[in-house]
This record gives structure tokens, C-alpha cells and sequence, in this order.
């Protein structure tokens, strides 16, 4: 169910906001540069974008940074990607602890190396306490694999005689995907052009506002931000029911 959101002024504020950070390499080869400078200018605006959504008392924050097919990639860029992975965990944590931001990393990260994997355990328990933002990053995340760990899951309950495969319902199933203690995502926000969810929180964006802005991620910053949350303020959310209903319960 929707869940309830804050005003901001005049608009209503998406409790939980996903986005695609797609377009960085473009930016970069646009200019003549290797891809991983686009990376790199990627992560001014994720500092950003967090600020934004901050001040705005957005609820949770999900970035896609890594895809379960991003491994497909030159294994340059890979190694480039997980350097820059490292790099950034262990300048951005003390901001995200100033500024209470909890964070979380979504994906399968065994895949990474022990440094890496280390980083991120210790990130998280640095923000453990915070009571702000919920920020999660999704890594070696894919929204297949993640309804496929939460079968694995309910499957193991049901063998251990814990429940009846019977009792695997939506609800049942929801308690083991990703993220399931946070709201499910309002809107979504890809940029770089590209119209397509990418293997991203498929369960969680079942009725999410998708908007698609042509700016690339190291461009992304107030306009783009202030349009994405203008236009998820404008938009009717019917979730099956009529548009009168809505109007009916809008003024009950
Ligand atoms: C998104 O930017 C970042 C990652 C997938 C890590 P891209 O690297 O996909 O940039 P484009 O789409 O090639 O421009
Ligand atoms: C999606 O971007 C993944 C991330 C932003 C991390 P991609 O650039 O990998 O997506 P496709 O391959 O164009 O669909
Ligand atoms: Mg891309």
C-alpha cells in the first residue's frame, strides 16, 4: 500500500526515490576522456543528490551503482568501478555520519573482493545509529536475483516445517526482498536517456512513477532533481482504483 508522504511546500514528497545513475561513460567520451572520468563525476552527484534529498525529507534513497550484468564490462572498467567503490566508501562515511545518514549496500556482495566487502561492512556499522536518510546502494544487486534469494528463503522455511509452502503468499515472500523495511519506491529516476528498468528493483517499483530525464548522471543536479520531484507531484496514483474514487478520497 502507499505509503503516506510529507509536504514540501506545495508538492507531495516521495517517500522512497530510486535512480538508475546511467550516462556517466557517454559524458566522459563526449569529452574526450576515459570512462571511468565519468565515474569519477559521477560521485559529485550521488553527494548531491543526497543533500537534495535531505532537505526535501525524502524517507530512503536507493542508487543503482553496479548491476549484476555490469560484470559483462570491460575488465578494466570493472576493476576501475571497484577501486572507485573503495575509494569513495572510505572518504564519504564520515559526511554520512554527520549528516545521519544510515547507510545500506543491496546486491550479492560475495561476488567482491574481501577489501571491498570489508568496506562496506564497515561503512554500514559506522552508520548504523543514524536516524536520517536511508541511503542504499544497490551493488551486484539485480531485481531477478533478489526475488530469487527471497524464494530461497520462504523455500527454506517450508522445508524446515517452519510454514506451509501454502503460506508463501505476497506478503510472506515481500518480508524477504531487498529493502523490505523501508517504503516501496514512489518514483524512479533514470537518467542518460535510456527508457528501461535494467534488471533494477523490479518488486520494489511495482507501482512506481517512472521518469526518464535525458540529462547524464555527472550532469544531474538541483533543475533535473526539482523537474523529476515537479512532475512525481503532478502525477495521479490510481493503484487499480478510478480516478473518481481517487478524487472521492482526496476530498473526504
Ligand atoms: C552508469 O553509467 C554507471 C554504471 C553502470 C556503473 P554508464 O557507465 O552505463 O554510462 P553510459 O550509459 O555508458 O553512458
Ligand atoms: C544500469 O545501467 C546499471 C547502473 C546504472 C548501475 P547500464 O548502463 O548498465 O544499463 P543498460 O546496460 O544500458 O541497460
Ligand atoms: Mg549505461
Amino acid at each position: 500500500m502507499p505509503q503516506s508522504a510529507p509536504i514540501s511546500g506545495e508538492l507531495v514528497i516521495p517517500s522512497h526515490i530510486g535512480i538508475i545513475m546511467d550516462g556517466n561513460g557517454r559524458w566522459a567520451e563526449s569529452r574526450g576522456q576515459p570512462r571511468v572520468v565519468g565515474h569519477r563525476a559521477g560521485v559529485r552527484s550521488v553527494r548531491e543528490v543526497v543533500r537534495l534529498c535531505r532537505e526535501r525529507g525524502v524517507q530512503a534513497l536507493t542508487l543503482f551503482a553496479f548491476s549484476s550484468e555490469n560484470w559483462q564490462r570491460p575488465a578494466r572498467e570493472v576493476q576501475m568501478l571497484m577501486r572507485l567503490f573503495i575509494t569513495v566508501l572510505r572518504r564519504e562515511v564520515k559526511l554520512l555520519k554527520k549528516n545521519d545518514v544510515r547507510l545500506r549496500v543491496v546486491g550479492d556482495i560475495s561476488a567482491f573482493e574481501p577489501k571491498l566487502q570489508q568496506r562496506i561492512r564497515e561503512a554500514e556499522l559506522a552508520t548504523a545509529e543514524c536516524q536520517g536518510l536511508r541511503l542504499n546502494v544497490a551493488a551486484n544487486y539485480g531485481g531477478r536475483w533478489d526475488m530469487v534469494q527471497a524464494a530461497q528463503q520462504a523455500a527454506r522455511l517450508a522445508q524446515q516445517g517452519e510454514i506451509e509452502v501454502e503460506a508463501i503468499d505476497e506478503a510472506l515472500l515481500g518480508r524477504f526482498i531487498c529493502l523490505a523495511d523501508q517504503p516501496e519506491v514512489d518514483l524512479l529516476i533514470r537518467t542518460g536517456g535510456e527508457q528501461r528498468i535494467s534488471n533494477f528493483l523490479l518488486w520494489q517499483c511495482a507501482y512506481a512513477e517512472l521518469f526518464f530525464s535525458e540529462t547524464l548522471w555527472p550532469d544531474f543536479a538541483d533543475d533535473a532533481f526539482n523537474e523529476a520531484l515537479t512532475c512525481f507531484a503532478s502525477r495521479q496514483r490510481r493503484f487499480g482504483k478510478t480516478s473518481a474514487q481517487i478524487m472521492d478520497a482526496t476530498l473526504s
